[in-house]
């Protein structure tokens, strides 16, 4: 990338991001959804894809997955507002079942494609730390194939040096049915979140 392909701020970034065409899945969404934060965020939180919820409100982390994500921030004692959200795929992958649409994984190649904005809001943003949550995240965050417990507990680093804390997707949490591990499952979650946070505002 070079500094000429640097978007100006978030509004622009979206506005490019909303003519996307670069795999299949802009076709059967309702809209791109954009990264959400300020530019000048130092924590960057890249979830999967935007579910139902947030293709319908062309805003991340707005549907279930997002509800266990805020309580958790709020938990660490994070502000959304401070942080810059974003995903490693812009648009709503699903299959219909009826009237309901049911998410859908990401390919490799759709998660590849769409490195290109999120190259771009890295490039923008320029964060201080990065939390990949879940697979997708990682493999949006590095290009290739990595495992959360490869990565996890510790602080990773990309090419470019910036810190990664890899952890969990918040959905995850939500298909646990047994309430201990979840609870155990939740309580690592926000020390991950407490980790980068704190990495963040001091690294
Ligand atoms: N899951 C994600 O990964 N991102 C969202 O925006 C919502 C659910």
């Amino acid at each position: 990338m070079t500094a000429e392909t640097i978007p100006a701020s978030p509004e622009a970034l979206a506005r490019a991001e909303a003519g996307c065409t670069r795999c299949p899945l802009y076709r059967n969404a309702t809209q791109v959804v954009p990264g959400e934060g300020p530019a000048t965020a130092r924590l960057m939180v890249v979830g999967e894809q935007p579910g139902d919820r947030e293709d319908l409100a062309g805003r991340p982390f707005v549907g279930p997955a997002g509800r266990i994500f805020d309580a958790a921030l709020e938990q660490a004692g994070i502000p959304r507002k401070d942080l810059f959200v974003t995903n490693a795929v812009k648009h709503f992958k699903f299959a219909r079942r009826g009237k309901r649409r049911l998410h859908q994984r990401p390919n490799a190649g759709e998660v590849d494609a769409c490195k290109w904005w999120l190259d771009q809001e890295r490039a923008l943003v320029r964060p201080a730390v990065l939390v990949a949550m879940g697979t997708t995240a990682i493999r949006g965050v590095y290009g290739k194939a990595m495992t959360i417990t490869s990565l996890r507990g510790k602080t990773a680093y990309t090419d470019d040096g910036t810190p990664v804390i890899a952890t969990i997707h918040p959905s995850y949490l939500l298909r646990i049915p047994e309430a201990g591990r979840r609870q155990q499952e939740t309580d690592a979650f926000i020390n991950d979140l407490r980790r980068a946070w704190r990495l963040a505002r001091t690294g």
